[in-house]
């Protein structure tokens, strides 16, 4: 049996049954997985962890389910890369990636969130999951359910990247394209949830799925060698990654996993929707909606769902939050792929971008340990890059024309 107490109001406190639920019926605010910690403490070693296969579930304690886990036995324990040639290049002590470009099925690490989800939505008894999604999610629950046997109906902008429609149709699942933002297609999706009985996973399976997200700072913490990190930098849509990580870093340190640490977490958007790093930097007590610009449409969430939450953890860390354009989200996936062989998404680009900008304001301690959360695959954004790389030379097969567009290069 797992170690889930109750859902839990995030500002009421009020307790609810572990059900489909997921809006508080007195503040109408989140809801969140409680866990029985004490009965956690004896249960939860570092051996217990060690001695589990290298994926997400080897931290199936601190995850909402009761049974075992039935989908996504291969998702999560992607590497923690030690960036050398990116951290010598920024003049830095010590730089990781965290690279979830890699991660299984669906290369992003939404896979996490999704192997939670859906092994909770059959624990519930749904036979048919939904999502709204920015593109990685779609991707993610059509693969996972596919796996699972499950049906999926998936909504999405319909004007997302080609690569992540077709990385959602190819599974067989239903795809549904909306003129509209993602902000509309959420809207329509909670009305939706109300007359069908689907587990959505991002709306009435919110608490379980998000907490999904946690498995990054477990591996983090364990990756670094059973520690916090000192500076992370994570990209922001609805905000709930970086709640998440933070959440992560406090349950193992309340468990006795890893000592008490000062992890100072900081935030990544693009300036064309970046209502959380706006209202950071203006010390605005709410956030203001937008209404998305960028080319980085899985981070174009406009009205954030946890965008407060993350604010406030941001302000309590002494980290900060930033936004970059997008010619600066180009140029840091050049960057990075240039550095360290690693191809990101729009939303890596943003998180790097952020990171030097960070890093130029002085806000990123160049002499402390950065850890960059890189959550996206570049082959899914091609279109945003396929102007800013160089096209290949077309020659003759004669080594005279070799010759001929070599001569400069030598
Ligand atoms: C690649 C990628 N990174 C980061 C995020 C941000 O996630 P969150 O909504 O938890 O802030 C998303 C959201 O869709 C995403 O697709």
């Amino acid at each position: 049996m797992g170690y889930m107490k109750s859902l839990i109001g995030k500002e009421s406190g009020i307790r609810y049954p572990l059900e489909a639920l997921y809006v508080c019926e007195v503040s109408f605010g989140p809801l969140e997985v409680e866990y029985d910690y004490e009965r956690m403490q004896g249960d939860v070693t570092r051996e217990k962890i060690l001695n589990r296969p290298g994926n997400m579930w080897r931290y199936r304690e601190f995850l909402p389910i009761e049974g075992d886990p039935t989908v996504g036995q291969q998702v999560g324990f992607t590497p923690l890369v030690e960036a050398k040639q990116l951290a010598k290049k920024l003049g830095c002590k010590k730089i990781y990636i965290k690279n979830d470009a890699v991660n299984y099925p669906t290369l992003s690490f939404k896979d996490r969130v999704v192997a939670v989800a859906l092994s909770r939505a059959k624990e519930l008894g749904f036979t048919t999951v939904s999502c709204a999604s920015t593109g990685n999610l779609a991707n993610s629950v059509a693969a996972n359910a596919a796996g699972a046997g499950l049906r999926a109906v998936i909504f999405i902008p319909c004007d997302l990247e080609h690569t992540k429609i077709i990385g959602t149709s190819i599974y067989g699942a239903r795809v549904v394209g909306i003129r509209g933002s993602y902000d509309e297609v959420n809207r329509l999706c909670s009305e939706i949830a109300n007359h069908y009985p689907w587990g959505f996973v991002n709306i009435n399976l919110r608490p379980y799925y998000s907490e999904g997200s946690k498995t990054v700072g477990f591996e983090i913490c364990e990756q670094l060698g059973w520690r916090a990190p000192a500076q992370v930098v994570i990209p922001m849509a609805s905000g709930s990654l970086l709640t998440k990580i933070h959440k992560a870093i406090n349950e193992f340190t309340q468990l006795g996993l890893i000592e008490a640490g000062s992890t100072r977490i900081f935030g990544a958007q693009a300036t064309g929707c970046s209502p959380i790093a706006k209202a950071v930097k203006n010390d605005w007590d709410i956030f203001r909606p937008e209404k998305p610009d960028t080319i980085a449409k899985s981070l174009a969430i406009g009205n954030p769902a946890d965008g407060y939450f993350a604010h406030q953890i941001i302000n309590k860390t002494k980290g900060w939050a930033e936004d970059v354009s997008d010619p600066e989200i180009i140029a840091a996936i050049k960057l990075l792929a240039e550095t360290e062989g690693i191809f990101t998404e729009t939303a890596g680009g943003v998180t790097l971008g952020v990171t030097l900008k960070l890093l130029e304001s002085g806000k990123l301690d160049k002499n402390e340990e950065i850890v960059i959360c890189i959550t996206g695959n570049g082959l899914k954004t091609q279109e945003a890059i396929v102007d800013a790389v160089v096209a290949p030379d077309v020659i003759d097969p004669k080594l005279a024309s070799f010759e001929a567009i070599w001569k400069d290069n030598s």
